[in-house]
């Protein structure tokens, strides 16, 4: 890699301070703004089309040809081979899933569902990690860390192991899914518990990075976000280079629907797609904050000229209410995502939309997915929700080619899935409302008669 081909850039036009990719920030050091990678890309080696990429899949013994976010790797040009890091993330799938897609009102053969779930750690958390352990390695970097409700720390808990660095996570105390907890302590992290929310956590790691010289892996990190991108590259990928109408994700800090946004910025500015599909970014009711910026307060990107006031103003209210985030979704439990003016880009880059869904429509749309063959954790689930939603308002048309991103594994927050089916919820997780999909265990005698007997007569527990 030529050394200056990339460097960072503050995204405040009226800012715009360039620092180089050798250097670690996780805001602009004049502004305080975030940051974005930036590439010369008139100095870089690029393919003529998207479809080059599928050369690699002949030379896959290459771990970096193997790997969904690097075979891209001419699109995320930050480092050379020898600090990329993989551990095979990104061997992910985009499904056709006809049964999701009528619960959704879509038409046969339009709904898609893109399921992160596949990767090592079970999340989408993986694509970003690796890019960002890559800047690690590139920059020295010995000790990484990052705050989460579950899914960062399991992924950076992975890949710090397997790269040879120390991970320190800072957890909010009882609010980490166990699954993921699991993952963290196995893989060796430093796990604080901290008595405190998914935002206090985040605001606690940025200061102890600050003072002990962490490097920090949450997604503030814009080279966590160039991984972010590849989900993107492997949804058309899939749909033969063809852009989908939609793309919906769930919104929490909000790094993957920045990302993806960035990602079809670059695509369109380097003639590789011509159409940019549109973005739809669910919150859940219970932490709605893009969703009350960007609705009700009318907060725009504004060539990058938004209303930091209003967003000035809208902590303060949170903190002056004492307003807390809540839902069942917990990995999209978060009440000031850190990346809400990314956001704002990738909205106006999209032409997007932003709905917030309730819990009790979250775990049906997720019991759904399970349903039909695949499961995911809540958050995904919102996912799905908020494209049935915007089917039933006519903003999204029922011959529209719609994907929808599955972020997580079933296998986190199982506690809430077991609660949905079962009714019996874990304190303070209740969810009220119709549960359609309830789908109950049976309890039977140690008997062979009756164990027969109740597999002759169970009824279907739950109708598609
Ligand atoms: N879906 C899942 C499964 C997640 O784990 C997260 C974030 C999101 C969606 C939200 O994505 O921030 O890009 O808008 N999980 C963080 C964590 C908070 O700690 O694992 P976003």
């Amino acid at each position: 890699m030529k050394s200056d081909t990339c460097y960072q850039q503050c995204i405040d036009p009226d800012c715009g301070a360039k620092l180089g990719a050798g250097e670690t920030h996780i805001a602009c050091p004049k502004c305080g703004e975030l940051l974005d990678v930036v590439y010369d890309w008139d100095r870089l080696e690029l393919p003529k089309r998207l479809s080059d990429f599928n050369r690699r899949w002949a030379s896959r013994s290459n771990p970096l040809d193997f790997s969904g976010v690097w075979r891209f790797r001419e699109l995320l040009n930050f480092c050379d081979d020898r600090h990329r890091v993989t551990i095979g993330e990104g061997q992910t799938l985009l499904q056709r899933n006809d049964g999701v897609g009528r619960y959704v009102g879509l038409r046969e053969g339009r709904l898609f569902l893109q399921y992160e779930g596949l990767n090592p750690s079970g999340s989408f958390k993986d694509n970003g990690m690796a890019a960002a352990f890559s800047h690690a390695r590139r920059v020295g970097a010995r000790r990484v860390a990052c705050a989460s409700t579950g899914n960062t720390s399991a992924s950076l808990a992975l890949y710090a192991a397997h790269a040879g660095m120390q991970a320190i996570v800072f957890v909010g105390s009882g609010r980490i899914a166990f699954g993921k907890l699991a993952q963290a302590l196995d893989c060796g992290a430093r796990t604080l518990q901290i008595a405190g929310d998914f935002d206090a956590c985040m605001r606690r790691v940025k200061q102890a990075a600050q003072r002990l010289g962490l490097y920090l892996m949450n997604s503030v990190n814009p080279f966590r976000l160039e991984g972010q991108k590849t989900i993107m590259y492997r949804v058309l990928e899939h749909l033969g280079y063809q852009a989908p109408d939609w793309i919906v994700a769930p919104g929490g800090n909000l790094g993957n629907s920045s990302a993806f946004g960035k990602a079809f910025m670059e695509l369109k500015a380097l003639g590789l797609i011509d159409r940019v599909p549109r973005l739809a970014v669910i919150n859940s009711t219970g932490a709605d904050t893009l969703d009350r910026l960007v609705n009700a307060k009318k907060l725009r990107w504004n060539g990058g000229r938004y209303d930091r006031q209003a967003l000035a103003a809208d902590w303060k209210w949170q903190d002056d209410t004492h307003r807390l985030p809540h839902t069942i979704a917990s990995a999209i439990e978060i009440s000031r995502p850190v990346n809400t003016s990314k956001c704002l880009r990738a909205l106006e880059v999209c032409n997007g939309v932003v709905r917030a869904v309730p819990d009790h429509l979250i775990m049906d749309a997720r019991a759904q997915v399970g349903r039909w063959g695949l499961g995911c954790e809540p958050a995904s689930g919102a996912s799905v929700a908020g494209a049935r939603q915007l089917v039933a308002e006519g903003v999204i048309g029922p011959d529209e080619r719609v994907v929808c991103i599955l972020t997580g594994h079933s296998l986190k927050d199982p506690e809430a899935t077991v609660g949905y089916h079962t009714g019996q919820w874990a304190a303070g997780k209740e969810v009220a409302g119709e549960r359609t999909l309830a789908n109950l265990p049976i309890p039977v005698a140690d008997d062979l008669e009756a164990i027969c007997a109740a597999i002759e007569s169970a009824e279907p527990t739950a109708a598609r």
